[in-house]
């Protein structure tokens, strides 16, 4: 295989110089679910004077801090999480003559940096200039790799400008808790750290760690080879310092002009338990070995290519007419590709695995934001993401029992392990939406895959002990002389609030939850999986009734559903009176300051009717639109991407436009200024669905797919496929017209603003004008 490069597919950004090199560290990642590796500075390894954040992240490896409050009430978490950040793979220290990059002031600029998406390969090139003024151009090739997970391939080229000197590369990375230089106290920054250990596993040919965590108890091991050089490249040399650190070598006496290539392959492993990872590491090693023996760089990266070749060949979405949004938009795949956790024990941190931003922790972005990308469009891959929590639901019934219910599963609001991880619970704990959105994410799934073993075995399980979560926690009340089931003391989408009665978010998405355990009760009523979950008709009846009384809050003057019970009696904050240095507000403002005005961080009731599109009228949609967007801040990366996709639908396209232009661009343009913090995972699967929700107009339920368009002026077509029922579809949507292709599958049937159209394998072809 060669590879080609595409330009539309490179990240190729200019005047790097210019560019904040957080921010560059950040977009050049290069991950793959089970390890990402930000883009630092190759040299500083270490270095305390280092303005950067270099680091090695590992899905699901972290370790507890303690959260020491004021006052301490029962079953406040004990412990934050926060995800590890390892040694660099990326740092080599090199020597020329007697100046040594471990400890003179190398001075490296970027000169060149090159991410090709369609393989994965990250290209660049430094000059590096020692303090005696010899200068250098390092190029460096890296890759994470999607076809072995635990795999990453290193490869430098050292090319002097101005000498002719001995020249000595050094690979060891004897250090972890890398150091970081924290840029402010921004909240959302997670400033702790985990405590880990390195202890080098005794010398077995080749160098190889053993990390553990102190508190959480988990090991890692990792290890890896340099690659054969041949001659004249010089030789590649294992060694032992006089400190027992094991490491790679290679002393060549190196020419003005010439270039001489070094590269390594290394092996991540998996997290297993401190005594398994202590006692069994030389099996381990020997196991992660086989990753990386006989083998090398580059056929390591060609079979990596293919798997990226493959992801793009089902799910890239090209926009013809608009080359900006285009690149953002592959940028934001790329990256969920890259972040999303594929082994059923770890799903996609907010961050992605480029930062310890929110601390690596998962949020419900995976189920509300990221989900329908891959349920859509890789649905294997969906199902390990929820298979995370089915293997969690044990920690979630322990959690709510630990709180007091008598039944039910409590998901944790922000986790790493599934346990509970926030200690500013208002914001944090008490969205207890997290039940009804991982609920929503398995029906979503169930219905875009049809793939009931899964809804049977795991699924339902998940979707009954969520509901029983809100049986225990609402509860049912009398309002205006009417019975109700009430939930109250919540915390919705919107963090500009906080510990309401009745979101409306909450209300309408618990009460979807609990249809659904009604639904499946009483479809499976034959089935031995009733009895094994204990359900009773009666709890089935109860959750009913609890479902047809749930109370939604609503103005029938303004025809608007209210964000929750008592919003309306709140002074409307103006935000165009506010001052544009005091965004995000929540980084200015004490939260009560916020708490008792009608301001929104992010789309919250907004969110109820972008995720129940049929049966609002859309002049209901108009008034919740206008009466929540002119106090909306946007200043949650999730926000405005619903809001494109809701304009469209009441028809603003303008409006839809702008802010899906604004969401896609989240990060490949900074636009929340925090992209040096890692990726906003969420955010860019959100701009997925504003392509396909919004302006494809999109929409999924239990009985079919329609599609209504509404393609922005600017543009002549996109394109995208879709997996439904196991049919893989190509959707083309023109200004008037749609096509859509069968590529695979035994046919199926999509409506067309209400039009019926069927492809099969023998007309897999239709067009419909509209
Ligand atoms: C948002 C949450 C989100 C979290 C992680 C917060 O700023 O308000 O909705 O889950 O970030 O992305």
């Amino acid at each position: 295989m060669r590879i080609e490069q595409s330009p539309e597919f490179q990240i190729h950004l200019q005047n790097l110089r210019h560019k904040e090199p957080l921010y560059l560290e950040t977009i050049y990642n290069v991950g793959n679910g089970h390890l990402g590796v930000r883009d630092s500075n190759p040299l500083q390894g270490n270095n305390l004077d280092y303005i950067g954040s270099p680091g090695l992240f590992v899905n699901g490896f972290f370790d507890y801090n303690d959260v020491s409050y004021g006052e301490k009430y029962t079953e406040y978490p004990e412990n934050d999480q926060v995800i590890n950040r390892l040694c660099d793979p990326r740092y080599i220290r090199i020597k020329i003559a007697d100046e040594d990059s471990a400890t003179d002031h190398f001075q490296v600029d970027n000169i060149d940096k090159n991410l090709d998406m369609q393989t994965g390969l990250l290209h660049e090139i430094f000059s590096v200039t020692t303090p005696e003024n010899r200068n250098f151009n390092l190029v460096i090739e890296s890759f994470a790799s999607l076809s072995k997970q635990n795999v990453y391939g290193i490869k430098y080229s050292i090319i002097p400008t101005n000498f002719d000197e001995e020249v000595e590369i050094i690979k060891v990375h004897d250090y972890i808790n890398q150091q970081t230089h924290q840029q402010n106290e921004d909240v959302r920054v997670n400033q702790s750290v985990g405590q880990m250990q390195l202890d080098f596993i005794h010398d077995n040919g080749q160098p190889s760690y053993l990390v553990t965590t102190f508190r959480s108890q988990q090991g890692l091991i990792l290890t890896y080879q340099a690659g054969e050089n041949k001659l004249p490249d010089p030789p590649i040399e294992y060694f032992m310092d006089e400190d027992r650190h094991y490491g790679y070598h290679s002393k060549y006496f190196a020419k003005r002009g010439s270039q001489k290539e070094f590269s390594f392959l290394f092996a991540i492993g998996d997290i297993h338990p401190l005594v398994n990872a202590q006692m069994y590491s030389d099996q381990y090693v020997s196991a992660l070995d086989n990753y990386i023996r006989d083998t090398t760089f580059r056929s390591e990266l060609m079979a990596s290519a293919q798997v990226w070749q493959t992801f793009w060949l089902h799910s890239d979405v090209v926009i013809d007419g608009d080359p900006a949004i285009q690149q953002s938009l592959r940028f934001n795949l790329f990256e969920l590709n890259q972040s999303a956790g594929r082994d059923e024990y770890t799903s996609i941190p907010a961050k992605g695995l480029t930062g310890n931003g929110y601390g690596g922790h998962f949020f419900w972005d995976t189920e509300i934001f990221m989900m329908p990308f891959f349920s859509y469009t890789q649905p294997k891959l969906a199902k390990k993401l929820l298979m995370f929590r089915y293997h969690t639901l044990q920690i979630a019934k322990e959690q709510a029992s630990e709180f007091g219910l008598k039944k039910g599963a409590m998901y944790a609001w922000r986790t790493i392990n599934g346990y509970e991880s926030s200690s500013y619970w208002l914001a944090g704990m008490a969205q207890f939406h997290i039940n009804a959105d991982i609920a929503f994410s398995v029906e979503q799934y169930y219905t875009i895959t049809g793939d009931e073993e899964f809804l049977k075995k795991y699924g339902y399980e998940i979707i009954l002990e969520t509901a029983r979560f809100w049986m225990q926690y609402g509860n049912f009340a009398e309002i205006n002389g009417k019975q109700h089931f009430v939930i109250n003391k919540v915390t919705g989408p919107d963090e500009y609030s906080a510990l309401v009665d009745n979101n409306y978010y909450t209300n309408v998405m618990a009460q979807f939850n609990l249809r659904l355990a009604v639904k499946y009760a009483t479809q499976f009523s034959n089935d031995d999986i009733l009895s094994q979950l204990n359900v009773s008709g009666k709890e089935i009846d109860q959750m009913k009734e609890a479902a047809d009384l749930m109370y939604l809050p609503f103005d029938k003057e303004k025809n608007i559903k209210i964000q929750y019970q008592d919003f309306e009696q709140l002074p409307r904050m103006d935000i165009s009176k506010v001052d544009q240095s005091k965004f995000p507000l929540l980084l200015h403002y004490h939260p009560l300051m916020l708490y008792r005005y009608q301001v929104n961080k992010q789309a919250d009731t907004i969110m109820a009717d972008i995720l129940f599109p049929l049966g609002n009228p859309i002049e209901e949609l108009k008034a919740d639109y206008e009466f929540y967007e002119p106090i909306t801040t946007h200043d949650s990366s999730l926000s405005k991407a619903m809001y494109a996709i809701a304009a469209s639908r009441v028809g603003k396209h303008r409006q839809s436009y702008d802010f899906f232009s604004q969401a896609v661009k989240t990060d490949l343009m900074n636009s929340h200024h925090n992209t040096q913090n890692g990726i906003h995972a969420g955010s860019l699967g959100a701009a997925w669905m504003g392509v396909v929700y919004g302006f494809a107009g999109i929409v999924n339920n239990a009985k079919h797919f329609s599609l209504e368009p509404k393609l922005p002026s600017a543009w002549n077509s996109i394109k995208f496929k879709l997996r439904l029922h196991g049919n893989e579809c190509l959707f083309t949507i023109y200004q008037d017209e749609v096509q859509i292709e069968l590529m695979s599958g035994k046919g199926i049937e999509v409506y067309v603003y209400n039009k019926r159209v069927k492809v099969e394998p023998e007309n897999s072809k239709m067009v419909c004008e509209y």
